[in-house]
């Protein structure tokens, strides 16, 4: 019998979100759904995935959460802060990803979570505008999201508390050598409440840490992705994790993109555009907004057709993301992909997708396996950046003059190993 090295998951586990939008209900609705017996968390590894142990004749498969504990659906207590006053309930309707029928026999829970007040700074959003916001200084709040979770901690029972950003994409934030690559430069600006450089989101990651929580940015916001926050997160000994879900196009392009890498063929124009009428969608046709979008979209084609490898292959590929607004289409998102390829004797090709994805169904288990695989980590004593977390990542997080790795089957490799690991198993290179 193999020895996790992982504590138990005992108690419950809160899970705050800041944002009770599109995504954060849908995977509220789904997890208490699917405790109820009433859905099934397809697409969650972290619930529902196999895989293999040991190689040969000692080969076995066997279920994630049999490998290491991971906590049960029926422990969980959901939290969440947004700048709207709507109940779970009410803003699961008016998101419009699921059919009232889906909702409603969880109608009571989803009544229950009422969103806390908002650290909110509209120049980080400018289309959006709502009420439920803190005032006092820029300390003064993040000092109440502490206390907002020390007392949804207390008040819920918890034994562990992880939060998770699901709110909305931030205007793009250059790193500031000053204030973001050490925690004292960090402080410093927290302090003197300089909103030029400390976003809302880097508020409640620190406030997340200094009260001992991991946390997860499933936006692409900067946030966590700086020096100061490495500091803090290994000073308060806490899993950080980002950023940016990988749902949809992107994860088409990081199983494409290999798959020219391996056979060699050349790319030299890759066009993705979008349509999206969703809340998310508003906010990113804010240019400024979009700027931090484009950028997580962007990394991973430039990943993977690695130039310094084949210059001939890849040194001049016209890459261009676009999304676009478009109320109609709701949460039913259209994504098109159009990639011109060279192969032998430098003929052209051209491949093009077309995905009619609905964006929020393919982040809910995303969200929610961060968030558990994030209580995991925290209780096998993980701090800092957990790059096992990949694969769940548009853009993931690595320290500076770190290569990321992008490739959804090679991030699948490195979540599957450390989940060996963490098993007490040995992690192998074998093909599965
Ligand atoms: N759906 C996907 O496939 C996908 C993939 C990758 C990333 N994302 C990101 O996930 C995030 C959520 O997406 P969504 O579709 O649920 O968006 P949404 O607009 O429906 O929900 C976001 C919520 O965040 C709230 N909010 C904004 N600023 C806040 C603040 N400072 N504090 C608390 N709440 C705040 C908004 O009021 C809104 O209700 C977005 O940043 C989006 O880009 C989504």
């Amino acid at each position: 019998m193999n020895e996790t090295m992982v504590r138990p998951a005992t108690g419950k586990l809160g899970i705050m979100c800041v944002g009770l939008g599109a995504v954060t209900t849908t995977t509220i609705v789904g997890t208490l759904m699917a405790r109820k017996q009433l859905a099934k968390p397809i697409g969650s590894f972290a619930c529902d995935g196999i895989m293999r142990l040991g190689k040969g004749r000692d080969k076995v498969y066997k279920e994630v959460k049999d490998i290491i504990p991971i906590a049960e659906l029926s422990d969980i207590v959901f939290g969440a802060w947004d700048i709207y006053e709507d109940d779970a309930y009410e803003a699961a309707l008016k998101a419009d990803v699921l059919k009232q029928r889906d909702i409603d026999p969880v109608a009571d829970e989803l009544h229950a979570i009422k969103p806390l007040k908002a650290l909110y700074e509209k120049e980080y959003a400018t289309n959006i505008d709502g009420p439920n916001i803190k005032s006092g200084t820029l300390l003064e709040r993040t000092n109440a999201l502490r206390e907002d979770i020390r007392r949804f901690k207390e008040d819920n029972h918890c034994d562990r508390v992880v939060v998770i950003w699901i709110a909305s994409t931030e205007k793009y934030v250059a790193r500031n050598a000053e204030a973001h690559d050490t925690l004292a430069g960090f402080e410093a600006a927290l302090e003197r409440g300089d909103t030029t450089v400390i976003a809302p989101s880097m508020c409640y990651a620190y406030a997340a840490m200094r009260e001992g929580c991991p946390f997860v940015m499933g936006a692409p916001n900067l946030c966590v992705d700086m020096p100061a926050m490495w500091q803090l997160a290994e000073e308060c000994q806490v899993p950080i994790t980002g950023k940016d879900f990988k749902s949809g196009q992107t994860m088409m392009k990081t199983v494409l993109a290999p798959a020219f890498f391996t056979r060699q063929l050349g790319v030299n124009g890759w066009f993705s555009t979008n349509i999206l009428g969703n809340r998310d969608g508003i906010v990113l046709d804010n240019p400024e907004n979009f700027e931090t979008k484009r950028r997580s979209k962007m990394s991973a084609v430039e990943n993977i057709l690695d130039a310094d490898v084949y210059p001939d292959l890849y040194s001049d590929i016209y890459h261009k993301v676009r999304i676009n607004y478009y109320p109609p289409r709701g949460d039913e998102k259209e994504a098109w992909d159009n990639i011109d390829l060279f192969g032998w004797m430098g003929y052209p090709m051209t491949i093009k997708v077309n995905f009619l994805c609905r964006d929020s169904i393919l982040a809910a288990p995303l969200a929610l396996d961060l968030v558990l695989f994030s209580d995991v980590a925290l209780r096998a004593g993980l701090s800092g950046i957990q790059e096992w977390l990949s694969f769940y990542c548009k853009a993931p997080m690595h320290k500076d003059g770190d290569k990321p790795v992008h490739d959804l089957f090679k991030q699948f490799a490195m979540l599957k190993n450390k989940v060996r690991e963490l098993g007490g198993y040995e992690a192998d290179q074998e093909l599965d």
